[in-house]
């Protein structure tokens, strides 16, 4: 190939011009093992430390890709924390900048709930006390610094986080990572170098990020040995911005057993199930019958503003993760329960009602722009963008209120800090069974209601958020805050 500078210089001159490693496209690493985060428990007691450092990780092959992570090169390792204990861990951070860790659905006071206000600097450690009182649950953590969420997380500052409750067995797959496996599904891009592409122009931060290689915990399209049983998965959609829909290949049933803030009451049967960005999901599939490999596949994500629509990807299904039945591996439950110990859910009336209203400006790209130049919010809820210092709500501490939540333009998946919330209809209509269980994430398109309390408190000093979890849309300032008391 002749490209300019060839022609420029002559023959002769280009033998030791790069053009050919910077045009080097590295090949996605497809197929191999699904790597399985090591767990650390948090029991009652002191001594747990996680540290967010750099790191490197070969996702391509033959390049090593800069990453972040909690003491992992990439990610964080699955923290296991007991309901009715106190959980208590260090973060230290060995980061170049500020980082925080934020548990994301876990019911703390906002002083430990690892917010944007409880960010701290490279160099700096904070200690995090949890007072465990919840069901038990698939929860997440992730970095939450103003402005840096969407890159931070990208890079790796992000893991699982399991609660669980020995009081209350669930009788459901337990051996974790043989037949109860964490599946953190994510989407990145990579650039010439092989480096992280998260580059946020003002038509990105309108989109949302998506990436072109969908990683399983670290690693592009994996494949998970499992025993020839009933196989849990815990789904945590930790993209930025990609909208999940998940099936398996041969479009067998499975069931859903658990949502955001823990069990269903009992197994819902499902062929396909949506999972919007921070949205977790557990399901249990049947591998009995199988010898032949089964894939987890997602349609496409269609989800991009009305005046962009035409730009995206049509219609196409991707691997997720591929699951080989063994028969040499033993599961550890032979049949699937009929009913799980869920929390109950008591509907109280309301006292009082908000609303919020998740803006994005549109009128053309352009204007957007310049919007975003001029220093206003193009992203913002009730007409007001994230200021760090605003205090935007005032909750009273055990009063439940209905949120009436509007959302525009495109899908924006709602989340709120320090509580699981009900979920009380979507467009006028009531939901499923399955959005009935536990939220703390809800994909709003049009209007929805939830029923929410609060039953730890957050001090201006520590509130907690809401926000919409395309992480582009809450660091351009669709985020407010809030205090209980
Ligand atoms: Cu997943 Cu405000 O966070
Ligand atoms: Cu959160
Ligand atoms: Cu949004």
């Amino acid at each position: 190939m002749i490209n300019r500078r060839t022609a420029l210089v002559g023959g002769l001159a280009v033998m030791a011009t790069p053009a050919l490693l910077i045009n080097r496209a590295f090949a996605a690493e497809t197929g191999r093992p699904l790597p399985i985060p090591p767990v650390m428990d948090i029991d009652n007691g002191a001594g747990n430390l996680i540290t967010a450092r750099r790191g490197q990780q070969e996702f391509l092959s033959g390049v090593q890709t800069p990453t972040l992570g909690y003491d992992l090169d990439y990610l964080g390792p699955t923290l296991r924390m007991k309901r009715g204990q106190t959980a208590r861990l260090t973060v230290a951070n060995a980061t170049d900048d500020p980082i925080s860790a934020h548990w994301h659905g876990a019911h703390v006071p906002g002083n430990m709930d690892g917010g944007p206000q409880l960010a701290f600097g490279s160099g700096e450690t904070w200690n995090a006390e949890l007072d465990m009182s919840q069901p038990a649950a698939t929860l997440w953590y992730h970095s939450h610094v103003h402005g840096q969420t969407g890159s931070q997380v990208y890079r790796g500052l992000a893991g699982l986080l399991i609660v669980d409750d020995p009081d209350a067995p669930d009788g459901l797959p337990n051996d974790y990572g043989v037949d109860d496996i964490p599946v953190v599904v994510q989407d990145r891009s990579f650039d010439r170098r092989g480096g992280f592409s998260y580059d946020v122009g003002s038509m990105t931060s309108m989109q949302g990020l998506r990436g072109r290689e969908i990683l399983v915990n670290g690693a592009i399209n994996p494949v998970a040995d499992v025993p020839k049983g009933l196989v849990r998965l815990r789904l945590l959609n930790g993209s930025n911005a990609r909208i999940y829909h998940f099936s398996i290949s041969d479009g067998r049933r499975f069931f859903q057993v658990a949502s955001d803030g823990g069990l269903l009451a009992t197994p819902v049967s499902r062929t396909a199930v949506t999972l919007a960005p921070a949205e977790r999901i557990e399901i249990v599939v049947d591998l009995s019958d199988d010898t032949q490999p089964i894939r987890l596949v997602s349609g496409e994500d269609t989800n991009v503003p009305m005046s962009m629509m035409g730009g995206g990807s049509g219609g196409g299904q991707f691997d997720v993760l591929t699951l080989q039945p063994r028969a040499d591996l033993t599961p550890s439950a032979t049949q699937l329960p009929l009913s799980l110990p869920a929390a109950a859910m008591p509907i109280e009336a309301p006292v009082r009602t908000r609303d919020f209203n998740l803006n994005m400006h549109t009128g053309g790209m352009i204007s957007s722009m310049f919007r975003g130049l001029l220093g206003n919010p193009t992203m913002s809820i009730n007409d007001q963008g994230y200021d760090i210092d605003t205090i935007n709500e005032q909750v009273r501490l055990g009063d439940t209120e209905l949120w009436r939540i509007t959302a525009n333009i495109m899908a924006h998946p709602f989340h709120v800090h320090g509580t699981s919330f009900q979920v009380v209809s979507r467009n006028g209509r009531t939901v499923d069974p399955v959005t009935q269980g536990w939220k703390d994430v809800l994909l709003v398109e049009g209007r929805a209601e939830i029923l929410v309390r609060f039953d730890k408190p957050a001090d201006a000093a520590a509130p907690f958020m809401y926000h919409c979890h395309i992480l582009e849309h809450e660091d351009a300032g669709m985020m407010g805050q809030f205090t209980v008391s």
